[in-house]
């Protein structure tokens, strides 16, 4: 009889970066390698996704997570970005490892590391992942407690912290270019355009990027990863701090561009402290060691960035090789894109809200939103990546109402999906909620979304602002106004989404939804949330919130 060859089993995830025709000759490399045509047992998962990495580039791409399943997930009761990170540990007390690992980390589900925190964290349980410090919304909280986690490890000792790359590695084999942080692709700043006006507390940014000398497309719903340079005024404060010279030689490189380009000067990380503490002597260097613990002793530890703890203790002098090492890198940040390639094709655009917020006298800087809305200029080239949405995205069937809920930036994805709509003339109905502060100076894309309401592409347009009364009004308020139309909506069908902030917005809205389920559609409290739980399964509920 004849019998089909056996299908070659797959090493390589779907998530990892490479085309089609790449994942299939791994596959194939790899079931050679184990001999798995003879019969001889694979390397376990773990193992196979190592070498996948050392393959690469260890430092740069995410091995293979390991799947576990133990079935302890029971609801993963942790996973909720809204919950500081203590009751989150709390809530996973007992669970087996890898989901207290997920418990610490800052649950968004935002791939900004590369992965899901449910795989990140079961990666790291299979020692396949030894980089502790990639949550980008955790911070330091997050990589504080990995690290306590990882020593519960049999076995392991604390991976060495991952330093900033001091130059690119060479990857064996490229991944696909701009599909994931591990390959980025250089495109082109192209403008930014203030979308508040004058009265404004906000400073929110359209933001246009040339994506023509890139092959990148993208659809709407995706967003879009940024690798951003430091603020060269700060830059120029840490070298001055340490009295070292900006030409000093890094590699291939400076100094200077070393610190601007892939060190991450925003917390100071706890090895630097131990740095600190081993050129300091007496109260100092007690001091340094009690921050290297993540102790307090003068009740500022939590405003000390780079340079600030730099000064702290003046007139030390690490070498600046020393101090690269003792920096975390700087990582990639993503932005919800807020255009459709289908009406601008090789652009893409981003809405983003600058960070800055003042302690002791100097102004912090957001590092990636500041980069973008201040320092990046037009010409100026820069590295980005798409990040495919996982569970964002239009309804397949263009008839199908669609409700958007997105105050402030949350407004970006859903810019994108009326703009994709208009262009394929999807005739399903488009309704927006958006608020923001002030009707005068913050409703953004006002043109746009007034004239798509006038011409019908908007077929409902509701809007709250915060500060303009004397009461807060917000998204919620103006869902529960209309209550039996939204009601009406979901019983025709319609896909409800939301976007933005994660630790109140999304929350309220989501019980606001609940509410009007139970008010409207006649169920008890048990039932409405049962029913926005299906909304959610079956993908009618769709968030995209940081
Ligand atoms: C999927 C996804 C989509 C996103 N889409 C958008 C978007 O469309 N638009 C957008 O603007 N952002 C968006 N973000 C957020 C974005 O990725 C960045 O987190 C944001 O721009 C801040 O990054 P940054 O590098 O400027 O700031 P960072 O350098 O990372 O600094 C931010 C940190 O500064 C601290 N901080 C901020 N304000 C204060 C304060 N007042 N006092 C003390 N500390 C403070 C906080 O610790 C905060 O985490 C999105 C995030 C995700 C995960
Ligand atoms: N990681 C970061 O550093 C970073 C950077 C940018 C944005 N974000 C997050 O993303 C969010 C979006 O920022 P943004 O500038 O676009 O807008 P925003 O600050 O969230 O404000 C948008 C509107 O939402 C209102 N709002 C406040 N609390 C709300 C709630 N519980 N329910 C509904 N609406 C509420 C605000 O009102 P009032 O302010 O008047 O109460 C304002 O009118 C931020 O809140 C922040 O959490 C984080």
């Amino acid at each position: 009889m004849n019998m089909a060859p056996p299908p070659i089993p797959s090493f390589i995830p779907e998530s990892a970066p490479f085309t089609p025709e790449q994942r299939t000759w791994l596959n194939g490399l790899f079931a050679g390698l184990f001999g798995l045509q003879d019969g001889v047992t694979p390397l376990s998962s773990p193992d196979a996704g190592t070498l996948l990495a050392g393959l690469i580039d260890g430092a740069a791409v995410p091995a293979e997570p390991e799947q576990i399943d133990d079935g302890a997930d029971d609801g993963a009761p942790w996973h909720d970005p809204a919950m500081p990170l203590p009751e989150r540990m709390k809530l996973a007390d007992g669970r087996p490892l890898p989901r207290r690992m997920m418990a610490a980390m800052a649950q968004q589900d935002c791939g900004q590391c590369g992965y899901n925190c449910k795989d990140y964290a079961n990666a790291l349980a299979a020692k396949s992942e030894k980089r502790l410090n990639l949550c980008v919304p955790g911070g330091k909280e997050t990589s504080r407690m990995l690290k306590q986690l990882y020593t519960e490890i049999d076995g392991a000792t604390l991976p060495a912290p991952a330093a900033p790359p001091l130059q690119p590695a060479a990857p064996a084999i490229t991944p696909a270019t701009g599909r994931s942080r591990a390959n980025p692709a250089v495109a082109t700043f192209l403008s930014r355009q203030r979308l508040n006006k004058e009265g404004s507390e906000k400073e929110t940014w359209h933001i246009d990027i040339d994506l023509s000398s890139t092959d990148l497309d993208y659809v709407v719903g995706d967003s879009f990863g940024v690798f951003p340079s430091n603020d060269p005024v700060l830059v120029d404060a840490v070298l001055a701090a340490i009295d070292a010279p900006p030409d000093f030689p890094i590699l291939d490189r400076t100094l200077r561009e070393v610190l601007a380009g892939s060190t991450s000067l925003s917390p100071a990380p706890d090895i630097l402290f131990d740095l600190i503490s081993y050129l300091t002597g007496g109260d100092r260097r007690a001091k340094a060691k009690l921050l290297a613990k993540g102790g307090d002793p003068d009740g500022d530890a939590a405003s000390l960035d780079v340079l600030a703890a730099l000064q702290k203790f003046p007139g030390i002098r690490p070498d600046p090789e020393a101090l690269i090492e003792a920096l975390e890198p700087l990582q990639p940040r993503v932005y919800s894109i807020s255009s459709s390639h289908r009406c601008t094709p090789g652009r893409v655009s981003l809405t983003v809200d600058a960070v800055r917020y003042d302690i002791a006298e100097r102004t912090r800087l957001g590092v990636c939103s500041t980069f973008l809305g201040g320092c990046a200029a037009p010409g100026d080239k820069i590295k980005v990546y798409v990040q495919k949405a996982q569970h964002f995205a239009l309804p397949e069937n263009p008839e199908t109402p669609i409700i958007m809920i997105g105050p402030g930036t949350g407004v970006a994805p859903f810019r994108a999906f009326l703009h994709e709509r208009q262009a394929s003339k999807a005739p399903g109905p488009n309704w927006l909620f958006f608020g923001h502060q002030r009707k005068d100076c913050d409703f953004f894309y006002e043109d746009e979304f007034s004239a798509m309401h006038a011409a019908g592409h908007l077929a409902r347009l509701s809007l709250a602002w915060s500060r303009d009364g004397n009461d807060k009004v917000y998204v919620q308020h103006r869902m529960r106004q209309d209550g039996s139309e939204v009601w009406a909506w979901l019983k025709h069908g319609a896909h409800i989404y939301v976007c933005g902030d994660a630790l109140r917005m999304a929350k309220d809205v989501e019980t606001a939804l609940t509410d009007i389920v139970a008010e409207h559609g006649g169920r008890t409290p048990a039932e409405a949330v049962r029913f926005v739980g299906e909304l959610k399964a079956t993908g009618r509920y769709q968030a995209d919130v940081y």
